[in-house]
């Protein structure tokens, strides 16, 4: 399986966030043979979008940088990861920059697909399937992540899974390893999961996205450094 991974986090490979991809990937890879490339996207030159739409009417966008290569890169994926930190409710601003940049992938026509309209992609991409894996500062799964799971399910409808988890700076701190290391060994477990049937169990998503210690402890541990 061809595997795209593009990690949001501004740390590279220092990220919180990129834990939890490993151990996902490593237990794919116990699964299937899998050819990963781990892009860090805040090294890349991605214009911002500038909104003229040319792409979508002639099919090419009028900035010539990084995103002409990634576009074929993703074209040629089965699976890709969008890895990251959650960053004010959101993805962090360079990964949305790159995801605003897939435009041209689609056409202007519009299509009706359930209750929702989408533009009729300009290519063959139901192979693709997308896996948002992302972590936070805050312990509390509810009032925070929503708005970034609900991003991502409408940019991309279809094949999609969602992997969140608090207190991920946790996964940064090896005094934490206590309570990281049998997390990290569970999203191993999803990661087989997902190479043989392109799921996760609900009941192991629940716990994978469940916070590693209690709330208040959290909190505690965050304010006592301050
Ligand atoms: C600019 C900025 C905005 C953030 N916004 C949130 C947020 O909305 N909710 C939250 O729980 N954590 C937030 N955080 C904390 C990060 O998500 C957290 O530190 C995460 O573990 C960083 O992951 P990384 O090491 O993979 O980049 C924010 C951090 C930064 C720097």
């Amino acid at each position: 399986m061809k595997i795209l991974v593009f990690n949001g986090s501004p740390k590279k490979d220092a990220s919180d966030t990129m834990h939890i991809t490993r151990a996902f990937l490593e237990g794919m890879q116990e699964e299937i043979p899998c050819d990963i490339q781990i892009m860090h996207v805040i090294e890349k030159n991605i214009h911002y979008c500038s909104g003229c739409f040319s792409c979508m009417h002639g099919g090419k966008c009028i900035y010539d940088d990084d995103m002409q290569e990634i576009l074929q890169q993703i074209l040629e994926s089965d699976l890709i990861i969008w890895s990251f930190p959650l960053y004010a409710y959101g993805m962090p601003a360079v990964l949305k920059a790159l995801l605003e940049r897939t435009l041209p992938l689609t056409s202007m026509a519009m299509q009706k697909a359930g209750e929702r309209y989408e533009h009729v992609a300009r290519c063959d991409v139901s192979q693709l399937k997308y896996m948002m894996i992302c972590g936070c500062g805050f312990p509390n799964s509810k009032h925070n992540f929503e708005p970034a799971v609900a991003q991502f399910c409408n940019s991309f409808a279809h094949n999609h899974t969602v992997i969140t988890v608090p207190e991920s700076p946790m996964f940064n701190a090896p005094e934490a390893a206590m309570v990281t290391a049998p997390r990290l060994e569970k999203v191993k477990e999803a990661g087989r999961q997902y190479a043989k049937s392109a799921a996760i169990d609900e009941t192991l998503l629940a716990e994978i996205c469940s916070p590693m210690i209690p709330e208040q402890q959290y909190a505690a541990i965050v304010n006592s450094g301050v």
